[in-house]
């Protein structure tokens, strides 16, 4: 009963955390066993995540349950696009395109940030608090496997350049969520919407396995 709500989210969804970071795509892609274009594909995915996310944060800076999660330190999207300026070419919109499990996490999250708050704070969390942690194992082989320059053009998606020191962000963070201004129940419903947050990451996983297989 009285576990802070910031443990409570983080046990809730370990299996699923497990379960996305296992998926052939990933292991794949971390592995050195995919090209760049898997990455370039991987990161307009992300484009339609983020517009979702961020395009709609206004309105979400007005609600008190959203709002101290509304920072701009955090924001992604501009950095999304000058990745994708440096994969695709100057011209990275005009063959953008989103897979349809892409489509539908991107739906869900526009759907919260409209008349869901929890559920908005739900998709926050698995994202940023991803990016700030696992996405740093990835920004690492990235570089790596495609001679991206250190936290340069193509990787910038992973650089917080406004977050000095992202293990004492993750803990107010952790202290926002603590302090989420909903009831028990609500906290509840916002562990489920977490869930499925992971579960829409798998599904896309999974989309892009399809497409770029290791063993084609
Ligand atoms: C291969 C891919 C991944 C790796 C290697 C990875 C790795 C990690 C690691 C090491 C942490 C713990 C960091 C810490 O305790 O400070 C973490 C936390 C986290 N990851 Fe991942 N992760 C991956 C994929 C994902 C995905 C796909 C999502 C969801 C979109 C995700 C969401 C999270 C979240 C929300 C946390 C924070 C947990 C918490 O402390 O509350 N991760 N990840």
């Amino acid at each position: 009963m009285d576990t802070p709500f910031s443990t409570l989210i983080r046990t809730a969804s370990h299996e699923q955390h497990a379960e996305a970071e296992s998926t052939t795509f990933m292991s794949d892609l971390l592995g050195g066993a995919l090209g760049v274009d898997a990455y370039a594909r991987y990161t307009e995915q992300l484009w339609f995540v983020y517009r979702a996310l961020e395009g709609t944060a206004g309105p979400l800076a007005s609600s008190p349950v959203t709002a101290p999660f509304i920072r701009p330190e955090l924001f992604r999207l501009p950095e999304i696009e000058r990745d994708l300026a440096h994969l695709r070419g100057e011209n990275w919109r005009a063959r953008l395109s989103a897979l349809p499990a892409t489509q539908a996490y991107a739906d869900r999250v526009a759907e919260c940030a409209q008349s869901w708050p929890g559920g908005y704070v739900a998709h926050h969390y698995t994202r940023y608090l991803g990016d700030l942690s696992g996405g740093q194992v990835i920004r690492d082989k990235a570089e790596k496997a495609w001679g991206f320059t250190r936290k340069g053009d193509g990787v910038r998606f992973y650089v917080f350049e406004g977050i000095e020191n992202p293990a004492a962000f993750k803990r107010s963070y952790r202290e926002l969520l603590d302090g989420v201004r909903v009831d028990e129940l609500e906290k509840q419903r916002i562990v489920g919407e977490c869930k499925l947050a992971f579960a829409l990451n798998t599904d896309v996983f999974k989309a892009l396995g399809e497409e770029f297989s290791s063993a084609a």
